[in-house]
């Protein structure tokens, strides 16, 4: 697909940010969660206050996909603290990734992930890490095409659905890059 756009948010982005938030978590996982449990999510996440202090954090970033103006998807990357496991200095988590279901299959969330390892590159990061549901299959493949390898599980809680993500890493190098930050 052409014309498409890959640009870092910012605060001023957080109505933007929220609206394709939700609108994906919702294409994505409605149909497989309780109401009940997604509303709880979507309000303790993906609140206007919780996600303007997210595009605040300096251990985090978001990049936008658009299309002729309009916003299809987005990715959240995390260092440092920041990230929601792990926590090495030297790896860049993959919190989020989310393409609008209309444009799902057209090598957007390619270009996202592309983007998240020119990032982790310029970081001179050692792997790239995420957790997704087990039973995201179609994600799961995804990040297998684009070398991920299993390596662990964690427990996620949508509402109070406890979940399990499977840990998912890509290695970038082995050689220890400990003066490059
Ligand atoms: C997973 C996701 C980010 C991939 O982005 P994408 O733009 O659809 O993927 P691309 O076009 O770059 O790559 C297509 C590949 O992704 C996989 N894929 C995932 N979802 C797909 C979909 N709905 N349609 C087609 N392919 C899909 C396939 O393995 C496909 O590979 P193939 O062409 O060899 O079969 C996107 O499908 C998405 O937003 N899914 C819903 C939200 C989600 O699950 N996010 C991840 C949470 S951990």
């Amino acid at each position: 697909m052409k014309n498409i756009q890959i640009e870092k948010a910012t605060l001023e982005d957080t109505a933007r940010l929220q609206e394709i938030s939700r609108k994906t978590f919702k294409e994505a996982f409605a149909a497989v969660n309780t109401e009940q449990n997604m509303a709880r999510y979507l309000d303790e996440n993906l609140s206007f206050a919780k996600l303007s202090l997210e595009l605040e954090d300096d251990n985090s970033a978001f990049y936008f996909a658009s299309l002729d103006n309009k916003t299809i998807g987005y990715i959240k990357l995390n260092f440092g603290a920041s990230q929601s496991d792990l926590r090495d200095p030297f790896a860049t988590e993959i919190e989020r990734i989310y393409i609008l279901k209309a444009y799902q299959g057209k090598n957007i969330g390619q270009l996202l992930f592309e983007k998240a390892l020119e990032i982790a590159r310029k970081n001179c990061h050692q792997y790239i890490w995420l957790g997704v549901w087990e039973e995201n299959k179609a994600a799961i493949r995804f990040y297998e095409r684009n070398g991920f390898v299993a390596f662990d599980t964690h427990l996620f809680m949508l509402g109070n659905d406890e979940q399990t993500d499977i840990l998912m890493k890509l290695q970038l190098t082995d050689l220890p890059n400990r003066n490059n930050k």
